[in-house]
């Protein structure tokens, strides 16, 4: 399945991912290094802050409390914020549209 990234430039991509990973995974794989995910997927850092284009949002699954306090320590949380290390990227998720969030 494909995910589609925008970075913090503005530039669109297509990645194909494999299964079994998280959308963090599959975006820092792909050589997009300004996602830290410092904490490497634990919950616990925040840097891999992204935002859910086209209203997607209702076809991830829901945010743990963990997350959600997560998110509220950033400045650039939005309607459409998740933390990508928490979103198993199935094959359901095909085509979804992410923008890296800016940097806190
Ligand atoms: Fe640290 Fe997602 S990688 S919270």
């Amino acid at each position: 399945p494909k995910l589609v990234v925008t970075n913090r430039e503005g530039e669109t991509s297509e990645i194909e991912v494999e299964d079994g990973l998280t959308v963090m995974e599959a975006i820092r794989d792909n050589g997009f290094d300004e996602l830290l995910a410092l904490c490497g997927g634990c919950c616990s850092c925040a840097t891999c802050h992204i935002h859910i284009d086209d209203g997607a949002t209702d076809k991830l699954p829901p945010m743990s409390e963990d997350e959600d306090d997560l998110l509220e320590s950033s400045e650039h949380r939005k309607e459409n914020s998740r933390l990508s290390c928490q979103i198993p990227f199935t094959p359901e998720l095909d085509g979804l549209k992410v923008t890296i969030a800016e940097e806190d």
